[in-house]
Order: C-alpha cells, then sequence, then structure tokens
C-alpha cells in the first residue's frame, strides 16, 4: 500500500503554484452607482458567491457611493433582496453573515466634499478591519459621470498608489461610443490612474468557457497544428440572444448590436480564437498577442462594408406562443428607429496564420434562441472518396459557450452495414457531466481578477481603441451607403441577405 501523502500546508507559496489557487488581499471596494440595477442583480450576488466559496480577502469591506438619500439599512435590505433574487444556491446566508460589511455613502458624483467625506470612510475602515489603505473603485454608473468620479478621486488623492497599497479602478461598458470618445475616456482614465491600476470589464472574458478558448488551444497537442488557413475553411462567432431589447430601448437605441454586442464581446472571442500563443499566461502576453489580431484586422471602406455586413431590425410576430413585439414598438425607440438589432459580419485577418480565412461575426435579438457559440469550419480532406466523391459534411469544432456548455467535434463515419456509407456523428464534452456542479458567475472571477491585481481577463487601452478603429468603419460605410436594417420577424435568425455572406457552399449554423 502507497503511504499517504500530506496535504501541501496551504500557507505554502510553492502549493498556490500546485494548485493554481489565488488569494486576494484584504482591500475596501468602492461601487459607484450602487443604487443601479448592476450593483444588486450582479456586483453584490458575485461576491457572495465568493464569500460562499471562500475567496474574499479577509476584512474586506464594500462602500456603495450614490446619489439617492438612501441610508446603510436600506441600502443592505436591496442587496439582501438582490442575493436572493440574483444569487447562486447558499449566497443569501453569505450575505446575512457579511451583512455589516455594506455601508452607504450619499453623495453627488461632482462634489468634491463628497470624496473628502469617502476618504476619511476609507481611513476609518482601514483602522477598523485592517484593510491596509488598499481601495478597488468600481465605476457602475452611466458613462456621464464618469470624469466626475476620476477627476475626483485623482483631486483628493484615492487614485495614488504607495507604500505597498493598491488603488484600482474597473471600468464598466460602454467604453465610448466610437473611437473618438473612447480615446478621451482613456484620457481621462489615464490622467487619474496608470495602466496597470486600470481594470476594464468585458464580462464575456469572465465566462468559464470563454477562458477555455485558450486551454483548448494551448493546453493540448491535437488542435493547434491544424489551426490555421491551410485546414480551416471559416470560423463562425454566434452570440444569439432570445430577448429583445427590454426596458433598454433608450440605451439600445444610441448603440446598436454592433456597439452593444460586436466592438466588445464578440471581437473579445475572436481574438481568443485567433490569436499567436503567448509566451507566457500573463496579461501582457496575452493581451499583446490579442490586440494583433486586432490589428491585422484592415478597416472596411464603404464600399467593402456594404458587401461584407448585414444589418437587421426585428419586426413584431408571433413567436414562442405569443405576440412579441417590433423593435420600434418598444419603449423609448422612435417609430421610424434605423438602429440595427441584428448584425452579420465578414472580417479577414491579414496574417500568415489566417490570410484567406474568413471569421463571420454575427450577433442579434429576438433571435429563435439564446446561444453563443464559436463554429470553426474544416477544409474538406484533399480527395473525395466517399459517397459518389460528393462534398461530405465538413468537420465542424464547435465551442459552446452558453447556455449548452460544452466542446462538441463533428466528423463523418461509417454506417455499420454492408454498404460503404458515411454519415456525420459527433463526439461531445459536456461542461456540467464533466465537472459537475455549479459554475462561478463571470462577475466572480472578474471582481476575484481585479482584486488580486491579474488584469489578463480585461480590457487593455489598445485593444478598446482597435476595436472601435474597426467599429467605427463599418458604422462609417453604412451612414455612407445608407444602409438601413433590414427586417426580420422577431423569433426568426435575421435577415435572408445573411446567408450570401458567406459565400457559396457555405451555410449558417442553426443552434
Ligand atoms: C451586455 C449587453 O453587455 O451583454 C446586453 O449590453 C446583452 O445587451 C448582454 O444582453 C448579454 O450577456 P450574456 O452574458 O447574457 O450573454
Amino acid at each position: 500500500m502507497m503511504a499517504e501523502v500530506p496535504s501541501p500546508a496551504v500557507a505554502n507559496p510553492l502549493a498556490d503554484e500546485l494548485t493554481g489557487a489565488r488569494h486576494a488581499k484584504p482591500c475596501a471596494l468602492v461601487i459607484f452607482g450602487a443604487t443601479g440595477d448592476l450593483t444588486k442583480r450582479k456586483l453584490v450576488p458575485s461576491l457572495m458567491g465568493l464569500a460562499k466559496d471562500g475567496l474574499l480577502p479577509p476584512g474586506f469591506q464594500v462602500v456603495g457611493f450614490a446619489r439617492r438619500a438612501w441610508t446603510d439599512d436600506s441600502f443592505r435590505q436591496e442587496l439582501a433582496d438582490g442575493v436572493r433574487q440574483f444569487g447562486r444556491t447558499d449566497t443569501p446566508s453569505a450575505f446575512e453573515a457579511l451583512r455589516e460589511s455594506f455601508a452607504f455613502h450619499q453623495s453627488d458624483f461632482d462634489q468634491p466634499q463628497g470624496y473628502a467625506a469617502l476618504r476619511e470612510r476609507l481611513e476609518q475602515i482601514d483602522r477598523h478591519h485592517d484593510t491596509k489603505g488598499n481601495r478597488i473603485f468600481y465605476l457602475a454608473t452611466p458613462p456621464s459621470a464618469y470624469s466626475g468620479i476620476l477627476q475626483n478621486l485623482a483631486a483628493c488623492g484615492l487614485s495614488k498608489e504607495g507604500d505597498g497599497r493598491f488603488a484600482r479602478v474597473i471600468v464598466e461598458k460602454p467604453f465610448g461610443r466610437d473611437l473618438a470618445t473612447a480615446v478621451a475616456l482613456n484620457d481621462q482614465v489615464r490622467a487619474a490612474f496608470h495602466e496597470r491600476q486600470v481594470f476594464r470589464i468585458d464580462h464575456y472574458l469572465g465566462k468559464e468557457t470563454v477562458q477555455n478558448i485558450l486551454a483548448l488551444r494551448f493546453a493540448n497537442g491535437i488542435f493547434e497544428p491544424l489551426w490555421n488557413e491551410k485546414f480551416i475553411d471559416h470560423v463562425q462567432i454566434t452570440v444569439a440572444e432570445s430577448i429583445g431589447v427590454g426596458s433598454r430601448g433608450g440605451y439600445f437605441e444610441e448603440s446598436g448590436i454592433i456597439r452593444d454586442m460586436i466592438q466588445n464581446h464578440l471581437l473579445q472571442v475572436l481574438t481568443l480564437v485567433a490569436m499567436e500563443p503567448p509566451a507566457a499566461l500573463t496579461a501582457d502576453a496575452v493581451r499583446d498577442e490579442k490586440v494583433k489580431v486586432l490589428k491585422a484586422i484592415r478597416s472596411l471602406t464603404p464600399a467593402e462594408v456594404a458587401q461584407a455586413t448585414v444589418r437587421g431590425q426585428y419586426a413584431r410576430n408571433f413567436f414562442g406562443g405569443e405576440e412579441a413585439r417590433g423593435y420600434r414598438d418598444e419603449d423609448g425607440v422612435p417609430a421610424d428607429s434605423t438602429t440595427e438589432t441584428y448584425a452579420a459580419v465578414r472580417l479577414q485577418i491579414a496574417n500568415w496564420r489566417w490570410s484567406g480565412t474568413p471569421f463571420f461575426l454575427r450577433s442579434g435579438k429576438r433571435l429563435p434562441r439564446r446561444a453563443t457559440e464559436v463554429a470553426i469550419q474544416f477544409k474538406q480532406p484533399p480527395h473525395l472518396l466517399f459517397e459518389g466523391g460528393r462534398p461530405l459534411q465538413p468537420n465542424v469544432l464547435l465551442l459552446r459557450i452558453q447556455p449548452d456548455e460544452g466542446v462538441s467535434l463533428r466528423f463523418g463515419s461509417k454506417v455499420p452495414g454492408p454498404d460503404v456509407r458515411v454519415r456525420d456523428v459527433r463526439m461531445d464534452f459536456r461542461y456540467g457531466s464533466a465537472f459537475g456542479g455549479e459554475h462561478a458567475d463571470a462577475y466572480e472571477r472578474l471582481l476575484l481578477d481585479a482584486m488580486i491585481g491579474d488584469s489578463t481577463l480585461f480590457a487593455r487601452r489598445d485593444e478598446v481603441e482597435e476595436a472601435w478603429r474597426i467599429v467605427d468603419a463599418i458604422v462609417a460605410g453604412w451612414r455612407r451607403n445608407d444602409q438601413r436594417p433590414e427586417p426580420y420577424p422577431a423569433g426568426t435568425w435575421g435577415p435572408e441577405r445573411a446567408d450570401a455572406l458567406l459565400g457559396a457552399g457555405r451555410t449558417w449554423r442553426k443552434p
């Protein structure tokens, strides 16, 4: 019998290296816009997910900063409701245990006295909870408030680091509405914080299945040799939602799907699929490779935009047994709106690995179902022996990001029997059956990483700006071409013209 191996001591730094476990240092988190939806639905339920898993640092404290005249009590009550509604199993009890760690601070966002008082409050927290002067500021307000917050944080010295203390800022999307506004916002952020202190959220990067793109590619030997234009015919990245814009009509009307989804989530996923292997899994090594992909995507000319993009807008229809409103009937949307709720785009990455392999991106609201996936479609074998030489269904490696999380591979197999027939079959990995249990929400991972100071899963300044450059050219082309969205009935896969975008012999997947 083998001797029992003692479990490694937790304090041993090597143990961390072996288990991959990472620990956050004591700190206080200030949430600007703490009375808003994001705090209640996502941030605090995610913090309680971390608490439940024992991942919050000792002494952790939260200060909610907002304009409304709430008290500590009313704030805590609202958060308790949020955790009950939106948190994972057992998070309400985690909240009860930590209730006293949440405080409310009322102030306007551009009022210097409010920040002086915040500073005092944080110093008190340091004294009572040993948070050691470490602070994280979360901008969860409408973007119009960012500038006042950043200036005031800098003016009262709260953005400064020193003596082993950290000060970090987490910025929510939308990060600008075009390249010029993103550059201006980056400049404002930079005036208060160094880039290493800045954590720009793209919650898709916090999803396990999105992180798994790098693991699949670079922790395995079998995929990477095929991962290039020689073997891959094209890549489809789909983020489909069945919901409409709901109560966010006013916001959506100003952004459209191109700014709301493609500029950030889809282009981020594209960079992970297309990047070269980084030299190490460090924040800058990974992001250097991601940004190279974006730089290799040329800005489309208006003539190319007409050929390489399709815009759609959902129209009223009966689906799922109900009548779904058209986008133009949604609250906050003008009856003659020309904002797209669907877009499909063909992009070309001009480098050695991908030259000639198009990447097709599509995203839409009110599509038949919610599904995010990356489909890597391989080329046909060079010589077709089976089925009378007719091309068979191509091999597809499908990365299912959500909600049916997993990876599958489609390939041809001989149908049992005396005839030589080939049919496609699927090899399937499912997260649920392989790993079981409940996944942490994307925000849990991102909040923890911000506390640890790991910015690998956050967008760097140059990434955000390159993504806007690509999107700006598309938006400019639409304007120049007067390319308005084509209506598609709610509950369908978008305008039919999107099929033509793919080119002969290719079809969009229907998840
Ligand atoms: C947000 C968009 O960033 O992502 C929303 O603003 C969209 O319009 C949402 O619904 C989708 O996120 P998820 O995680 O549900 O795919």
